[in-house]
């Protein structure tokens, strides 16, 4: 059912819990994702952000909590509803089909689309943003480097055509020129009307290219603020950015 009690927020997450036998992983966690917007999710390995990720896309049964995603309840939808209804994770660790193509791989994230005009212009829109893939559409996903592999996963979600990316470590392991390369993507993607929540380890990458963020430890938010703001905290410095 849908509300318009607060039509800035897009995704609106309340109590989120989510258990493993009897650890719990995320304890009851609040976030928002005003429209527009790109939102980070920082915190060490271990604090919770994959489940947390996770549970909005209801991947894993047993999880508690209210997701709103543009107003409606999406707690209790399967995760093929809730990417049609225009969210879509880039898993962290990639987990593309080695074996398949690139070019297949980009067309397994339109699988539940019938409009085979809208799919075909955002194939051409994925090779605009990643221009690096066009000459590797035939080849095995195994046989890229690190970082087209991640644009091949990013390439991927965007295939579905989704109003929200969740992007979970998508910088981890690349060389700091393919950062600053999904950086500038992230941020040109975000420009064309794609909302994102990010998750990183990299507190820095986070930092700057989010406009808000939440920091994560041990299932819980410990702080939160504009992200230029965190930046310049002391306690996130000691933390999170190695100062
Ligand atoms: N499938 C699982 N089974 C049991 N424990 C898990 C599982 N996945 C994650 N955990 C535990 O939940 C906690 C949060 O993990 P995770 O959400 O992956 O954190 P992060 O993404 O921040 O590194 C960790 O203590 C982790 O060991
Ligand atoms: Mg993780």
């Amino acid at each position: 059912m849908k509300t318009d009690t607060d039509i800035t927020t897009l995704l609106e997450v309340r109590g989120l819990q989510v258990r493993y036998g009897g650890v719990t992983a995320v304890d009851g966690i609040d976030l928002d994702l005003p429209r527009g917007s790109v939102v980070a999710l920082i915190g060490s390995n271990g604090a919770g952000k994959t489940s947390v990720m996770n549970a909005v896309m209801n991947l894993k049964a047993g999880c508690a909590g209210t997701r709103r995603f543009d107003g409606e309840d999406i707690a209790s939808l399967r995760t093929d509803q809730i990417v049609e209804r225009g969210v879509a994770l880039v898993p962290e660790g990639r987990r593309l089909f080695p074996h398949m193509t690139v070019r297949e791989n980009l067309a397994m994230g339109a699988y539940l689309r019938r409009n085979r005009d809208g799919i075909q212009r955002d194939m051409e829109r994925v090779l605009d943003v990643f221009p690096a893939l066009t000459a590797k559409l035939r080849q095995p996903a195994m046989s890229l480097s690190g970082g087209q592999q991640q644009m091949v996963a990013i390439g991927r979600a965007l295939m579905s055509s989704p109003r929200l990316l969740l992007l979970d470590e998508p910088t981890i392991g690349l060389a700091p020129a393919v950062v600053q390369l999904i950086g500038d993507t992230i941020q040109l993607i975000n420009r064309e009307g794609v909302n994102v929540l990010l998750v990183e380890q990299n507190a820095s990458v986070a930092l700057n290219l989010s406009s808000y963020a939440y920091v994560i430890e041990r299932g819980s938010v410990v702080m939160h603020g504009l992200s230029a703001e965190l930046k310049n905290d002391r306690r996130v410095h000691a933390a999170y950015l190695g100062l």
